[in-house]
């Protein structure tokens, strides 16, 4: 599917995406922040690859859940396929509103949507609220591999 038009996934689907990316947060580095987030990318052959944040002594370098994710989906030779992205945070830190993905994850995520052409269902998970929006809302005119032609 195409930019434009939303992704839906069924709710099962959700839920095992979700569950993956709570178990990912598990694994997470954080001992600076303590602030631990699990992401998990559903691709179109219906396989999960998941990632959670790492931390560093210099504060500035930790890399969050969500590009680790796709870091791990290109070293098993992935290049499209991305259909749903599931982020999830602590259940017990901050406010417990719906996490989306910072700006710098936004544009690591486009990069593997749009080697694909899809635009990724993006599940921002809080504590009460699952808020749906598909990545081109959160990126909009997004500069992508297509420009370099
Ligand atoms: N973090 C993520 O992993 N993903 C996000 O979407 C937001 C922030 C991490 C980075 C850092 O390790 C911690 O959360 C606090 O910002």
């Amino acid at each position: 599917m195409g930019r434009g038009a939303k992704m839906t996934i069924e709710s099962e689907t959700e839920d095992r995406l979700i569950a993956a990316a709570r178990s990912a947060a598990r694994d997470a580095y954080a001992p600076y922040s303590d602030y631990r987030v699990g992401a998990a990318l559903l691709f179109d052959d219906g396989s999960i690859v998941t990632g959670s944040n790492v931390e560093n002594a210099s504060y500035g370098l930790a890399l969050c859940a969500e590009t680790v994710a796709v870091a791990r989906a290109f070293g098993e030779g992935r290049r499209g396929g991305l259909r749903a992205v599931a982020v999830v945070g602590p259940m017990d830190k901050g406010d417990g509103l719906p996490i989306t993905p910072c700006g710098r994850c936004r544009q690591v995520l486009n990069e593997l949507a749009q080697l694909g052409g899809t635009d990724p269902l993006v599940l921002c998970v809080g504590n009460d609220e699952v808020r749906r929006v598909a990545l081109s809302e959160l990126l909009p005119h997004a500069f992508g591999p297509a420009h370099l032609g």
